[in-house]
């Protein structure tokens, strides 16, 4: 694991656009793994200021880590609209080829083994972008996933939960379930890029960072991928020892 730490986010969503863009100019279809959450969005921005200088995503397929099950298709809050909104409709990406759980059809239960099917016959994913929960959850993989779980319907924790009502009118509103990758869904991609600034990101950050997998904070499980970057700040650094 190669960590990355610096106050200015600006700074971190370069390392990452960076390594992105490395991805789309050496691969012929490029796959890229989109992350939805607040951390991300900084590289987001970054990515589309590149594509407004020329960097083309015209080549690459994407798929989004998760999706919320209960909220109506088009709802705001759901994450492929989410991810429309804030990275894909704003470059050259061909929307046919973004791709969500389907938490919407008449066979949400058949869609996680339907979604691991479309990764493996895009190729497996390049490069992932990753967050981390503060109670270590990546994507929806709470505390006590497995290491090697695949995409599937999962509940969602009581601090997820919390985390989340920001995004809604109140936490009742917050769905329950999501379809998320599984941790060895998110493992097999060929490239990591996780993000996290502030301080309640920082135990989670120290877990990963002891570079042994714990069930009880989900993230470890990527702890040994051989190409995993992590990039933070200093508060979310601040519990990493030795
Ligand atoms: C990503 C996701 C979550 C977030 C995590 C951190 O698709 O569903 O794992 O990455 O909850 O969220 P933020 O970045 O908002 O703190």
């Amino acid at each position: 694991m190669r960590t990355f730490i610096h106050n200015d986010v600006q700074v971190l969503a370069t390392q990452a656009a960076d390594a992105i863009q490395e991805v789309l100019s050496s691969v012929e279809h490029p796959v890229l793994g989109l992350a939805t959450g607040s951390s991300p969005l900084a590289i987001y921005q970054e990515l589309i200021t590149r594509h407004k200088n020329g960097l083309s995503f015209g080549a690459a397929s994407a798929f989004t880590l998760d999706e919320y099950v209960g909220l109506p298709k088009g709802h705001p809050e759901t994450y492929a609209q989410v991810i429309r909104n804030e990275f894909t409709a704003h470059v050259d990406i061909d929307d046919a080829r973004v791709f969500s759980p389907d938490a919407f059809g008449t066979d949400v239960e058949g869609a996680p083994a339907r979604y691991e099917d479309a990764i493996v016959g895009a190729g497996g994913i390049d490069i992932q972008i990753l967050g981390i929960g503060s109670n270590g959850h990546i994507e929806f993989n709470e505390p006590g996933a497995a290491r090697d779980s695949l995409t599937r319907i999962e509940e969602l924790a009581l601090r997820t939960r919390q985390d989340n009502a920001r995004f809604f009118d109140s936490i009742e509103d917050v769905p329950t379930h999501a379809i998320t990758q599984g941790l060895g869904t998110i493992a097999r991609a060929r490239q990591l890029v996780l993000i996290a600034t502030g301080e309640g990101k920082a135990d989670a950050v120290a877990a990963l960072a002891r570079g042994e997998f714990d069930p009880q904070w989900p993230a470890t499980a990527v702890a040994q991928h051989p190409n995993l970057l992590v990039l933070l700040d200093e508060a979310a650094a601040s519990r990493i020892s030795g």
